[in-house]
C-alpha cells in the first residue's frame, strides 16, 4: 500500500506525461489549463487507493484514473457555464479566459477522451467500466439539470435537494470506488459495497462544498465565496433556514432568493446572517458528520484489512475537514 499522498504523485507524473495540447489550439489548451490547475484529485486517487485494497497493481487503473479526473474537469468546465462562475482553483474559469463556446467544445473533448483512456483495457473490463461510467455520467447531468431548475423554484423539499447533490457528486465517487474494484476484478458484493461507502461520503462531500461556498477563506477557498447565494442555489443551508420556524426570517430569504442584485455584497451578507441566526450552519456541520458517518458504516461491513479501511476513514475525515 501506498500513501495518499504518493497515489496523488504517481497519478499526476502520469497525466502529465499525456501530451494532451495540439492542433488546433484553441481546442486543447482550454485542456491542459484545466486540468493542471491542480484541485485535490480525489477521485483518480480513490481509484488506485482501491484497485491496490483488492490486491492489484496501481498502474493497472491509472488510464480508469485519468478517465475519471478528465470527466470531472469536463463537468467543472460546463458546471462554471452554468453557474456564471469567474474562478476556479484560484484561476480565471475556461468561459472566462476563452469564451462560452470554447468551454462548450473543450467540455465535449474531454468527455470523449474520457471514454476514449477506457480502450486500453481488455474487453470485459472496458464493457463494465463503460457500462458504469454511461449510467453515472447520465446520472451526474440530472443531478446539474435539477440543480439549474432549483434555482427558480420555492418548493423545493429537502429529500429533492439530497437527490439533487447524489446525482450532480455523489455518483462520481461512487464510481470512482467502484471502477477500482473493476480493474481489480473484485466480486459483484465488494464492488457495490464500494459504491454504496463513496455514495454516502459522495453527499458528505457535497455538503461540505456548499457549507464552504458561503463560509469558506475567499484566500483559499479557489472559488467564488457567495457564489451559490448569487445564483440563488437551493441548498441543504437554505433549506434549514427556511424551515427554522420563523414566519419572518423565512419571507426575508424568500425576497433574498428572488433577486438578483448587481452588487451582491450586501445579499451575501444578509443571507449569510440568516444561516447563522437560523443555525443552517450547524445543521449542515451535522449533517456532514452523519453522512460521513454511515460511509463508514458501510466501509466496517466490507471484507478488506482493517489498516485499508483506517486508510479510508482518514481520507473521510480529510475531506470532512477540508477548507478548499
Ligand atoms: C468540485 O469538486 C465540484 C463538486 C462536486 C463539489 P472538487 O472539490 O473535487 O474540485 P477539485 O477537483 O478539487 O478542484
Ligand atoms: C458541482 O456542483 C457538480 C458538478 C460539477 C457536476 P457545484 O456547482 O456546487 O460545484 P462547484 O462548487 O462549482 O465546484
Ligand atoms: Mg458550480
Ligand atoms: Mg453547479
Ligand atoms: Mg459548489
Amino acid at each position: 500500500m501506498h500513501t495518499i499522498s504518493e497515489y496523488r504523485d504517481e497519478f499526476i507524473t502520469y497525466l502529465d506525461s499525456m501530451k494532451i495540447t495540439k492542433e488546433p489550439r484553441n481546442l486543447y489548451e482550454p485542456i491542459t489549463y484545466i486540468l493542471g490547475l491542480g484541485g485535490k484529485r480525489l477521485r483518480p486517487v480513490l481509484v488506485l487507493m482501491t484497485t491496490e485494497i483488492f490486491k492489484t497493481d496501481f498502474r493497472k487503473a491509472l488510464d480508469a484514473a485519468v478517465a475519471v479526473e478528465v470527466f470531472h474537469n469536463f463537468s467543472l468546465v460546463h458546471d462554471d457555464i452554468m453557474d456564471d462562475a469567474p474562478v476556479r482553483r484560484g484561476k480565471t474559469t475556461v468561459h472566462e479566459k476563452w469564451d462560452v463556446n470554447t468551454g462548450i467544445l473543450s467540455g465535449d473533448a474531454m468527455l470523449i477522451m474520457a471514454y476514449q483512456l477506457f480502450e486500453n483495457y481488455e474487453p470485459n473490463v472496458f464493457r463494465d467500466l463503460a457500462k458504469l461510467f454511461s449510467k453515472t455520467a447520465l446520472e451526474v447531468c440530472e443531478g446539474q439539470q435539477y440543480d439549474v431548475d432549483f434555482e427558480t423554484r420555492d418548493d423545493v423539499m429537502l429529500p429533492e435537494y439530497l437527490k439533487m447533490i447524489e446525482y450532480k457528486t455523489a455518483v462520481l465517487v461512487a464510481a470512482a470506488l467502484k471502477m477500482g474494484t473493476i480493474v481489480a476484478g473484485a466480486s459483484d458484493e465488494a464492488q457495490e459495497q464500494m459504491y454504496n461507502f463513496g455514495l454516502n461520503l459522495g453527499i458528505a462531500f457535497q455538503l461540505q462544498d456548499d457549507y464552504l461556498d458561503v463560509f469558506g477563506d475567499p484566500e483559499t477557498f479557489g472559488k467564488q465565496v457567495g457564489g451559490d447565494i448569487i445564483e440563488n442555489k437551493k441548498t441543504y443551508l437554505y433549506l434549514k433556514a427556511l424551515n427554522s420556524g420563523s414566519e419572518v426570517i423565512s419571507k426575508e430569504l424568500e425576497h433574498l432568493y428572488s433577486i438578483h442584485p448587481k452588487e451582491a455584497d450586501a445579499k451575501i451578507n444578509a443571507v449569510r446572517s440568516i444561516f447563522e441566526k437560523t443555525k443552517a450552519d450547524q445543521a449542515t456541520k451535522t449533517a456532514i458528520a452523519d453522512y460521513t458517518a454511515k460511509a463508514f458504516d458501510v466501509l466496517e461491513g466490507i471484507d478488506i484489512e482493517q489498516e485499508n479501511k483506517d486508510l479510508f476513514r482518514q481520507f473521510g475525515e480529510n475531506l470532512m475537514n477540508r477548507t478548499v
